[in-house]
């Protein structure tokens, strides 16, 4: 049976995620601190851990030891930060980074490093916030953008090893996160809806597709690559 790791599988778009790969057959190990809104199911395990210790990674030799095998990573767990580069104290910065690409790089590492037979695959969760700057979310804006460039790095080193790293970047997508930061400003959430080519919010679903895709054999020769799900956002209105 496949096995897959998804961090912050347990809510939000994660949780999505963990529905897309279980209902393709796969066994799903969810990393997070809390097993928040995890279904009940033989095939989901679920592997308690907070990512911002990033410089020990032996969480993911531990799931390898019980899986026996490795198939796809997806990096998914992240924090967002709404504050303007000036707000941000070093304190919130070293937060925001230690989580969405710190924690990830360790565990991409740590990821090439296991046995994979038949090659594996990554993908890291950006956002459309690495291909374009979003306003008051400088700490936010510096990490996604960095992931993109881990992704780059990591799909050349892999390569070898039969590895794929590819990132994604979700628009706006409707989840608690989302919901969280613009729940207090109402004008720039309507200001957005207007924005978007389609005029329509993805769901979690959206997003857990081209996830899926780019895990699977149906993106083989796909490697460092970034895939917006954004309905256009990022490409101009
Ligand atoms: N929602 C959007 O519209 C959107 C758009 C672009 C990009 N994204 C990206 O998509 C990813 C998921 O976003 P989301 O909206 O689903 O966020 P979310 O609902 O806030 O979920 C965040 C996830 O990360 C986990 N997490 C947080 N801190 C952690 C820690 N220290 N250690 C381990 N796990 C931790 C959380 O689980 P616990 O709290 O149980 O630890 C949770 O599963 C993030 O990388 C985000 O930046 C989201």
């Amino acid at each position: 049976m496949k096995t897959v790791v998804i961090t912050g599988g347990n809510k939000g778009l994660g949780l999505a995620q963990t529905e897309k790969f279980l209902r393709e057959g796969y066994r799903v190990y969810v990393v997070s601190r809390s097993r928040g809104e995890l279904p009940e199911d033989p095939d989901v395990v679920f592997h308690p851990h907070d990512l911002t210790n990033w410089s020990d990674p032996r969480w993911l030799n531990e799931i390898h030891a019980d899986a026996g095998r490795l198939d796809v990573l997806v990096n998914n767990a992240g924090m967002h930060l709404k504050k303007p580069v000036w707000e941000v104290s070093a304190e919130e910065l070293e937060n925001v980074l230690s989580l969405n690409v710190k924690a990830m790089f360790a565990a991409c590492g740590r990821f090439v490093e296991l046995p994979h037979e038949g090659g594996g695959a990554i993908v890291n969760i950006s956002s459309m916030a690495g291909v374009m700057a979003l306003p008051s979310a400088a700490a936010y804006v510096t990490a996604k953008t960095a992931v993109i460039g881990l992704t780059r790095a990591v799909a050349v080193d892999a390569a070898p090893y039969g590895i794929r790293c590819n990132a994604v970047c979700p628009g706006f997508i409707e989840t608690e996160m989302t919901l969280a930061v613009l729940r207090g400003d109402p004008e720039r959430r309507a200001k957005i809806e207007g924005r978007i080519p389609s005029g329509k919010w993805g769901t979690p679903e959206d997003v857990a597709n081209a996830v899926f895709f780019v895990a699977s054999d149906a993106a083989a020769y796909i490697s460092g690559t970034t895939l917006p799900v954004d309905a256009g956002y990022s490409v101009g209105f």
